[in-house]
């Protein structure tokens, strides 16, 4: 791996007490391209500019996907991976089926490895704060041609960030657009996802919400995501979130808290769950909880859920099940808790005083 290392930090110019999620990139990036079907050698250099023309096949047909990870710093300074296997197998997927080439093991957890030694200041140390990762990957081929590109360019950059929500969301049930339909990519993390998502999003931004509710491309008639997140009510006792289908992210926090749900024996079933369902349940209070899973909310509570122009009121309780979730999941990062799922990948040991 080629390393070149920055001659000025930048990080005195962010201020840690006020990160804007992803807007303070770290001093260094990971780069790795593929050419002539192969991949070259990775290089870590400075955090800059793309070197490509305006030809740049992905700005032309969205041949791009990404991940969204994140490194903690534990109660003991060690900084640590929050089950960087399994984005990493994500982005594998994605690019199969956006024709890009897979990536090696090797390259994606040795860069992201010395990346992560190298910007280890760049962790933040607060509560509720985290460095956020960027592994992507993008049709880098300089052609407008309509087909698949010959080359590829991996990178990841990182930002210290701060919660992304800072209370609790409004959402708004949506049922006019469509994020993803069968046989599609919603599966994917293709960049065009969320470029198509914003639209319907500023929509109901503008109607005072904070995001949407997905529902089916068929009917309109089943919850899918919510807006970037997956979802999850409890409705009685019971957790409920929408199954796994083609047209839904699997979301590694959406995994880890089905895991750590059924942990702690409480029932949990994925099943399609109707839009009729879930405003009768928020109507006769039923739905006691309701919350958004993502890499970069965590555990996002949902207050409000609005449907053909009724809001929905749902309970965000301080004690209440979606925060104590979201404790089991911290401890778990920060290391107060032992990792039994071995979820964390530490990467910088904490320098201890002779
Ligand atoms: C993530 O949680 O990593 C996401 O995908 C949200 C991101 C688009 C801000």
């Amino acid at each position: 791996m080629k390393i070149e290392l920055t001659s000025k930090s930048r990080i005195s110019e962010v201020d840690f007490s006020n990160l804007p999620f992803g807007r303070n990139m770290s001093d260094h990036m990971l780069v790795c391209h593929f050419k002539n079907g192969a991949w070259q050698e990775p290089e870590i250099r400075p955090y800059g500019q793309l070197e490509f023309s305006y030809g740049l096949h992905a700005l032309h047909y969205g041949q791009s996907a990404f991940e969204g990870m994140k490194a903690y710093r534990k109660d003991d300074g060690t900084i640590s991976m929050f089950r960087p296997l399994d984005n990493f197998a994500r982005l594998n997927k994605s690019g199969a089926r956006l024709m890009m080439p897979q990536i090696p093991e090797e390259i994606f957890m040795n860069g992201l490895t010395k990346l992560l030694e190298i910007d280890a200041n760049w962790v933040p140390t607060a509560e509720d704060h985290s460095l956020y990762i960027r592994p992507f990957l993008f049709a880098s081929s300089e052609f407008i041609a309509a087909r698949q590109s010959d080359d590829y360019t991996f990178c990841i950059i990182t930002s210290p960030v701060g919660p992304y929500y800072s209370g609790s969301v409004k959402v708004k049930i949506e049922q006019e657009f469509t994020r993803a339909t069968g046989g599609g990519i919603g599966y994917t993390k293709a960049a065009g996802n969320y470029g198509g998502a914003f639209y319907p999003t500023s929509q109901a931004i503008k109607e005072g919400y904070n995001q949407v509710i997905w529902t089916d491309h068929k009917e309109h008639k089943y919850i899918e995501e919510s807006g970037t997140m997956n979802l999850m009510l409890l409705i009685g006792d019971t957790f409920v979130t929408p199954p796994l289908t083609d047209r839904i992210l699997a979301g590694v926090t959406r995994r880890s808290i089905i895991t750590l749900i059924k942990e702690q024996g409480w029932a949990i079933e994925e099943r399609p769950v109707t839009v009729d369902e879930i405003v009768d349940a928020a109507s006769t209070g039923a739905l006691k909880e309701a919350f958004g899973m993502g890499t970069a909310a965590v555990v996002s509570q949902i207050d409000t859920i609005g449907h053909k122009g009724t809001n929905y009121s749902i309970p965000t309780p301080a004690d209440g099940k979606a925060m104590e979730i979201k404790r089991l999941l911290n401890d778990i990062r920060l290391g107060r808790t032992p990792d039994t799922n071995q979820w964390m990948v530490d990467v910088v040991q904490p320098v201890t005083a002779e």
